[in-house]
């Protein structure tokens, strides 16, 4: 079975003194009646990362990164590498997230790459995949997102797959407060882990966690995560405050 995932995606939020002040505000409730049948993840920001480590160690609650080059080293001013982020405790990497690819023009190739070194340098890669409104209301919205995770998975194996996220982000939905309807979004990862089944086989579609993003927040996680082929949460403004948080990690 597969074990539901809440991640919350901090963007560019939070120096490391507002870092430390909400993970142990987390760490206070997630430590006393943590239910074994979830998982958490919280992605700050690069600096936050190494500072957060040490209190995440014993925790329950995982650590990942919100981007990577992908190369173990190398002059690429202002990059970071999976080498690093394995060094300091990191497990997960969020990849090709819709920020990544308007506002720094990354590609699906890219993207891709990054992908394939991810898992080489065995960091566990979130794939963010979702289309815009223009395409959603021109009737792309499933060609969009399967283009996309067809594109980013590329060559991998059934094998290397299994253990990936995706994250199925409809970019209209994302910071708006305008959630996907449970059933529209049900549809989308249905259709997703339908292609995943196709190109790799059911076995390896079954393990596969779709989450779903876009403006999940306490009153609306119930629903969405009682769709059978919503796996989790990537959680982005919702993340940046403990109570919010909680009550979503929390979802019944
Ligand atoms: P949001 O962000 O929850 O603020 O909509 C989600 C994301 O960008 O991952």
């Amino acid at each position: 079975m597969r074990t539901p995932l809440i991640a919350g995606n901090w963007k560019m939020y939070k120096t490391v003194a507002e870092a430390v002040e909400l993970v142990e505000a987390l760490l206070k409730e997630v430590e006393v009646g943590y239910a074994d049948d979830r998982q958490v993840l919280i992605c700050p920001p690069f600096t936050a990362l190494y500072p957060l480590a040490p209190l995440l160690a014993e925790s329950p609650v995982a650590l990942g990164a919100q981007n990577m080059y992908p190369a173990s080293q190398g002059a690429f001013t202002g990059e970071v590498s999976p080498v690093m982020l394995q060094e300091i405790g990191c497990s997960f990497v969020i990849l090709g997230h819709s920020e990544r690819r308007q506002v720094f023009g990354e590609t699906d190739e890219l993207i891709s790459k990054k992908v394939q070194t991810a898992i080489d340098y065995g960091l566990t890669p979130v794939l963010c995949i979702g289309e815009t409104k223009p395409q959603r209301d021109g009737g792309e919205a499933e060609a969009v997102t399967l283009g996309q995770l067809r594109a980013g998975l590329g060559g991998l194996a059934a094998e290397q797959i299994q253990d990936i996220v995706i994250a199925y982000e409809p970019v209209w939905a994302i910071g708006t407060g305008d959630t996907a309807t449970p059933a529209d979004a049900q549809a989308m990862h249905a259709a997703i882990r339908g292609a995943l089944s196709s190109h790799y086989g059911p076995e390896t579609a079954d393990a596969v966690r779709i989450l779903y993003g876009g403006s999940v927040k306490p009153d609306n996680v119930d629903t969405l995560m009682a769709q059978p082929d919503i796996d989790g949460a990537l959680v982005g403004g919702a993340s940046l405050q403990a109570e919010s948080f909680l009550r979503i990690v929390n979802f019944r």
